[in-house]
């Protein structure tokens, strides 16, 4: 899916600043990407709005995936199932049991920290354990603790050697351990316990609001294609292997949503569930959709350097997974997860089966036996696409105008494929009928298939650079040379290379036939 086009569109690490996250923030406000929701009242933590280059871009990830993952494949038909289902579905599943994070208060700030994110060491001089240190989970946690181990060491006046501190994280803490550890937020040991807490969202249907009523926002898209399983099949001519895909809206009551929009408590998920026989080779299959989806990433643009896999450990995977390989993103903020691809076995349809006694099995001609199949399922969130599509497509260059003055300029580098506007079109200048009406028809033509932009305000450097900003692959121009000199061509300008060249109308559709796909 790649194009050789496509890969050149990322942003060499010395056009981006320093903090590359910050940056990206602001803009996503300037330019009308990304709000806080609620802005008005405070923002509300874990909560995002997206504007209306925002909702382009995201449709644009969306429509993408479902096109590459749906409409264009055989094997894979879509659903929309509902976001609050039968509450039984949840039990059924597991997570009303066991979809939890295991949270620690600190009683004297009131600060809550999920406590696999939050590190600690002990403080060894000489072999002696003199205190203890912590730190909240980042790029740098563990030189966080081994400067707070050095000032430790220093406040009590200890002589000797300090050893290089280890950073466990909280639910390896013993009894005591929990007792003598600092709070971040207060420096002194106000921690509580791990415990356990429930991340679903829960709600009441109907006017009462007692037990009986309980529902939960889904906490993820997957159930709804497991749940109506046996629907597609019965409905559908769908035979094995095929997929069921679905995108929409996940809630989670993250302990502490952070990083913007990466971890939320209101996002979108693109999962999609793949059934195989019961002895289909499922390692092998599960290998190809990791790279399927890592080729789609590299479809939309993100470069090849900053994606990485990472193999869930055989000890740590859920009791009912086979394998979990997550593809990693080189965020702002350190490699993190962009998308799991997990082998879950039979797991969710037999549950389901148990919990509904509505057997979820299909039969087997071959052998002429019933039998329940297994699913291979890659899910993935859009807010992180979105995120690290703005994260590896940011820079900031210095620039030279004609007049020889140095400016810095601000570009997104996206993909064609996902940039929320496809072309700027600008007439050179504004009160020129001649050229206005020209560039009007081209527009007007564009809009029936593409997200055009029509711009004739300013300067031609500005709206070029609020082009760039907003990630415009193209900008066409209409000058004097469109309406004086045969051939009724335009200037195009080129995003990244800001190169220039004349095209026409019937070129201009072309390129954007074989570059908006
Ligand atoms: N059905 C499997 C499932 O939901 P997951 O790893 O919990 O697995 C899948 O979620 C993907 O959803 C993640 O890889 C991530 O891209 C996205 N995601 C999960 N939690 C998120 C959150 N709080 N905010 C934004 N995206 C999230």
């Amino acid at each position: 899916m790649a194009s050789g086009y496509l890969s050149r569109l990322m942003s060499t690490p010395e056009a981006q600043p320093e903090n590359t996250m910050e940056a990206i923030v602001s803009l996503a406000k300037r330019r009308g990407f990304v709000f806080q929701s609620s802005e008005i009242y405070g923002g509300f933590n874990g909560f995002f709005d997206y504007g209306p280059l925002g909702v382009e871009l995201k449709k644009n990830i969306r429509d993408c995936w479902w096109n590459d993952m749906v409409r264009r494949r055989d094997d894979v038909v879509g659903i929309e199932t509902s976001i609050i289902m039968h509450p039984k579905v949840w039990e059924a599943s597991g997570h009303v049991a066991g979809f939890t994070d295991p949270l620690v208060d600190c009683k004297v700030s009131k600060n809550r920290y999920r406590a696999d994110q939050l590190f600690w060491s002990p403080v060894v001089v000489d072999g002696n354990v003199v205190g203890y240190v912590s730190a909240l989970e980042s790029e740098k946690t563990t030189e966080e603790l081994q400067a707070a181990a050095e000032s430790l060491k220093r406040k009590k006046a200890i002589q000797g050697t300090l050893a290089p501190v280890v950073a466990k994280d909280f639910t390896e803490a013993s009894a005591e351990q929990v007792s003598l550890i600092p709070s971040p937020a207060t420096g002194n040991p106000d921690l509580t316990p791990p415990r356990s807490f429930n991340m679903m969202f829960q709600t009441n249907v109907g006017a009462m609001t007692d037990a009986s009523s309980v529902a939960y926002l889904r906490p993820e898209t997957a159930q709804g294609m497991f749940v109506d399983f046996k629907n597609v099949v019965d409905t559908n001519r769908v035979k094995l292997p095929f997929g069921i895909a679905q995108i929409g809206k996940s809630f989670r009551n993250e302990i502490t949503p952070r990083n913007f929009i990466f971890r939320s408590r209101e996002f979108e998920q693109m999962e999609m569930e793949y059934f195989i026989h019961e002895d289909a080779d499922w390692d092998k299959c599960h290998k190809e959709w990791i790279e399927w989806c890592r080729q789609w990433l590299l479809s939309i643009g993100l470069p090849e350097s900053h994606l990485s896999l990472y193999a869930h450990p055989k000890e740590k995977l859920a009791f009912y997974s086979r394998g979990t390989v997550d593809i990693m993103f080189k965020y702002p903020f350190g490699v993190q997860e962009l998308w799991g691809i997990a082998a879950r076995g039979s797991y969710d349809l037999t549950q389901h089966a148990n919990a509904s006694g509505k057997p979820q099995e299909l039969f087997d001609e071959a052998s002429k036996k019933k039998f329940v199949p297994h699913v291979i399922e890659p899910a993935v969130g859009v807010d992180r696409i979105f995120l690290a599509v703005l994260a590896a497509g940011y820079a900031e260059e210095d620039v030279t105008d004609e007049k020889g003055n140095v400016e810095k300029r601000t570009v997104l580098r996206l993909s064609p494929r996902i940039a929320p506007v496809k072309v700027a079109i600008l007439p050179l200048l504004k009160n020129k009928e001649i050229l206005t009406n020209r560039a009007k028809a081209l527009y007007t033509k564009l809009k029936r298939n593409y997200a055009v932009q029509y711009d004739d305000g300013g300067a031609i450097g500005k709206r070029y650079r609020r082009q760039d900003e907003a990630g415009t692959p193209w900008c066409v121009t209409i000058d004097f040379d469109t309406i004086e000199k045969p051939g009724d061509t335009f200037t195009l300008r080129e995003r990244d290379s800001m190169k220039q060249t004349r095209v026409t109308e019937t070129e201009l559709f072309a390129l954007l036939a074989e570059q908006v796909y």
